[in-house]
């Protein structure tokens, strides 16, 4: 039998308690299930959820909407996120942070939990040092670059997805003797291509971190073929710098040059197929590797992210996010989590680079 919740009240009126929970930057496998988890846990101790619309837009215009245990029902492998997403920095807006702050009291949220990557908590960050905003973070991003926490949600989702594609390549790869080049995304660190390039078998793997020697990659590929094997598979980051390519300068509100229409496979693709000679196509994965439902182990730690967040937030701990070291929840300061990113190490690179070739 279940017992319905006392509602925790402001001590001088009968209104309950409340916590504004927003998703911000990329959508990403999982932040349905964070958003379920923290409606549930506050529904429990008797607080009401708000949802805060398209991240930090949602409190800079304002848009908010209840969010109760009926509208999360169902919602747990459902790819997106049903509250919505932008990358709005308020920081970057004519007095959008006092309007972040006054519509944030005005609604009388008590708390905030911020779901997002190092864009998104790092406004949460700042707001908490500058102003003392109650804020909470849970770290999401397909590219696992969050310092702070071993892994973000939604990467493996798209490591995934990544790799079923490149077993899928490697078929046709072998039929038509081709080099076959997949771009994966990865917009400042690797963990994407290095891990989908692992577990599908790559004979290279270009990433940020690692500078590119387009006769290097072409001599490898040559040797290989030289050898007998009369096909490759090149896995690339979007994020991947490459000699010769330019920019065209296109930012976000955040700064963040604009990967999408970099051409980064297709410049590779070119030079491999000039120095080798073997013909050589390119795959863009792009945003399919965002979309769809989250993997089994995606959904988990959403939902035990999504219950740490609420409890701190229940709590009064704010500044802090939810994070995963080793097999154990727990919190780190977002000061801490969005100071750096987490870059692909060389001892991870040299795991992948053992079976180039
Ligand atoms: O940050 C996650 C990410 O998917 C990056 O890998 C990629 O560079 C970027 O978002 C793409 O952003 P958008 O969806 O705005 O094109």
């Amino acid at each position: 039998m279940s017992v319905a919740p006392t509602r925790r009240t402001r001590e001088d009126t009968n209104v309950a308690k409340q916590i504004g929970i927003l998703t911000g930057g990329g959508d990403c496998p999982g932040l349905n299930a964070v958003i379920r988890a923290v409606v549930r846990r506050a529904a429990d101790a008797g607080w009401d959820v708000v949802a805060v619309r398209e991240g930090w837009r949602g409190l800079v215009e304002p848009l908010f909407e209840e969010l109760g245990p009926r509208q999360v029902s169902g919602i747990l492998p459902r790819g997106g996120t049903i509250i919505g997403t932008t990358r709005t920095n308020p920081f970057k807006l004519e007095d959008g942070v006092e309007c972040v702050l006054r519509n944030f009291a005005d609604r009388e949220l008590d708390a905030l939990v911020a779901i997002g990557g190092e864009d998104t908590l790092g406004v949460a960050a700042r707001l908490h040092a500058e102003h003392g905003f109650p804020v909470v973070g849970v770290p999401k991003t397909i590219d696992n670059d969050l310092s702070g926490t071993d892994y973000t949600f939604g990467f493996d989702t798209a490591v995934s997805i990544a790799t079923e594609a490149i077993d899928r390549l490697h078929t046709t790869a072998e039929s038509h003797n081709r080099v076959m080049v997949v771009e994966v995304m990865g917009r400042h660190a690797g963990w994407i291509a290095v891990h989908s390039g692992i577990a599908g078998g790559a004979d290279v793997i270009l990433i940020p971190e690692i500078p590119v020697d387009y006769d290097e990659v072409a001599e490898t590929i040559r040797k290989r073929h030289a050898r007998g094997k009369n096909f490759s598979i090149v896995v690339v980051s979007e994020g991947t710098e490459l000699p010769g390519l330019a920019d065209r300068g296109e930012t976000d509100q955040f700064g963040h040059v604009t990967l999408s229409n970099r051409g980064v496979g297709d410049t590779l693709a070119h030079e491999i197929a000039e120095r080798t000679d073997f013909e050589t196509r390119v795959t863009v994965l792009g945003h399919i590797q965002r979309g769809g439902t989250p993997t089994a182990r995606d959904r988990v730690l959403a939902t035990r992210f999504g219950l740490k967040a609420a409890d701190l937030a229940l709590a009064g701990e704010f500044g802090q996010m939810a994070a995963l070291r080793g097999d154990e929840i727990v919190a780190v300061s977002l000061a801490e989590a969005t100071a750096e990113l987490k870059l692909v190490p060389r001892d991870w690179y040299d795991v992948a680079s053992a079976f180039f070739g």
